[in-house]
């Protein structure tokens, strides 16, 4: 069918403030071409992120009603812990406010100077948290995850060869093995279940611990239930327990999949590890059983966990992606294939040649599909990746506009409107210009960071 079927109805609606392009003209500018600087009431279909922005459903905030503030021992944190037990089997969970909390906790640990840490592809916090612990990242994605045009079925694989080559050459120095389900920032790509265990298997046979971003698990065992042999006639909550049944730790934000508008937690099995977290989260966050969060923040979360697995959700949540992929594909529009899970990305260094990687052709097109169509997207390419620690900048692997789609926020029109400003910016991209930056911090400088259009 060519409708995409949305498995819920809606109840209570946000209104969205029409803008014109002359307006987003002047919004932009005064946001200093920063799309992190926009009041979002500027934006009409908001594709910054998936990340806290996903609509709750009526059950969510019914639990929410049920949220026990008590700052120990709340029974929230009991539902909590048991919904994330049951599909990651870890002796402990600990809440925190959001992801990023749980990687500056677990590389409070395991980073450092000298200590290098691989992954598929660390995620920018991720990245962050590890460069300020003094720590280094490693990516050792298979070769398919850096070419946008690969039809590979799993592009967020781990190159094992890679991975056992690093741990011979760098073995002291690697306090745990990484890998990111699905793979965000090369392109929302899946790892396949057989990597996952290979992983393990590697980083076991070295001694390390194996720790998984789980961020967007459900997403990933969806593909690997439509793409890995084997699969196919398995219930999802299955194989979500098969990934993690191989790990001894997680990092999750449950901003993703667990439909939280807020939340997170990181999970281990080692006893003195989870000590040594639990201190750290005591004096940052908040007493282990409530980690920074409300009660009614907790309740939300176990109950979207229930709720994230659901096949028709997913079924209808990937078909999304698939459409726009293929729209954008039959206009000539670059983007990386095969869909992932949370968001299509468009590959704007080679729509946009004209535009060096120093001039940031993501950027670019990230601004121009604002002007045109009030439509804020994501650069994840040069200005997120492209400096390094000593001050150096180069052009990052690829220079992609993510477009994140919020879970069961927007509807099959928004997505027909996104593909018609695509069609007039078709028209118009040869005359876009790039950028320069003026202002910028020393870490994760995209977030905050200041551009001038390099022409008027
Ligand atoms: C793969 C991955 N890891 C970690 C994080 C950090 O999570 P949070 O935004 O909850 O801090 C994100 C957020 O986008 C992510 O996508």
């Amino acid at each position: 069918m060519k409708t995409i079927f949305e498995p819920f109805r809606i109840k209570s609606v946000e209104p969205i403030r029409v803008t014109t392009r002359d307006e987003r003209k002047k919004l932009i500018r005064d946001a200093h071409y920063n799309l992190f600087g926009l009041h979002s009431d500027d934006v009409l279909i908001d594709l910054l992120t998936d990340s806290g922005t996903g609509a709750m459903s009526a059950a969510q905030w019914a639990a929410t009603m049920r949220g026990d503030e008590s700052y120990a021992g709340s029974p929230s944190f009991y539902r909590f812990q048991k919904a994330v037990k049951r599909l990651m089997p870890f002796r402990h969970v600990i809440p925190t406010h959001q992801g990023r909390a749980a990687e500056a906790i677990l590389f409070s640990i395991f980073g450092g100077e000298g200590q290098k840490i691989p992954s598929n592809t660390h995620f920018d916090t991720t990245r962050g948290n590890i460069e300020a612990s003094g720590a280094e990242g490693h990516d050792l994605v298979i070769a398919e995850g850096k070419d946008p045009q690969s039809a590979h079925p799993f592009k967020g694989n781990m190159d094992l060869a890679l991975l056992e080559a690093y741990l011979l050459e760098n073995g002291d120095s690697v306090p745990c093995v990484m890998t990111t389900i699905t793979n965000n920032a090369g392109g929302g790509q899946p790892v396949s279940l057989a990597n996952i265990q290979a992983t393990a298997a590697l980083a076991r046979k070295f001694g390390k611990p194996f720790i998984i971003d789980g961020c967007r698990f459900a997403e990933n065992a969806w593909f690997i239930k439509q793409r890995e042999e084997g699969q196919g006639a398995r219930a999802i909550p299955d194989i979500v327990r098969d990934c993690f049944a191989v790990a001894d730790g997680m990092t999750m934000s449950a901003k993703k999949d667990a439909f939280g508008n807020i939340g997170g937690w990181l999970a281990l099995n080692d006893n003195d590890l989870a000590e040594q977290a639990r201190n750290h989260l005591i004096r940052t966050e908040g007493f282990p059983t409530y980690g920074g969060l409300s009660g009614r923040d907790l309740e939300a979360v176990a109950q979207g966990l229930a709720e994230i697995v659901e096949e028709d959700y997913l079924r209808y949540r990937i078909r999304t992606n698939e459409y726009i992929i293929e729209r954008l594909d039959a206009l000539g529009v670059p983007v990386v294939k095969p869909a992932g899970g949370h968001a299509v990305f468009v590959d704007a260094r080679s729509w946009l040649p004209h535009i060096p990687p120093l001039e940031y052709p993501g950027q670019t097109l990230a601004v121009a599909l604002y002007e045109l169509g009030g439509i804020r997207g994501c650069e994840i390419g040069t200005v997120m990746f492209g400096i390094h620690p000593d001050g150096r900048e180069t052009a990052a692997a690829m220079d992609l506009v993510r477009l994140a789609i919020p879970r069961r926020t927007y509807t099959q029109s928004h997505a027909d409107y996104l593909i018609e400003v695509f069609e007039e910016l078709a028209r118009i991209k040869d005359n876009l210009s790039g950028f320069r930056i003026t202002r910028q911090p020393r870490l994760m400088r995209h977030f905050t960071c200041q551009f001038e259009p390099l022409q008027a």
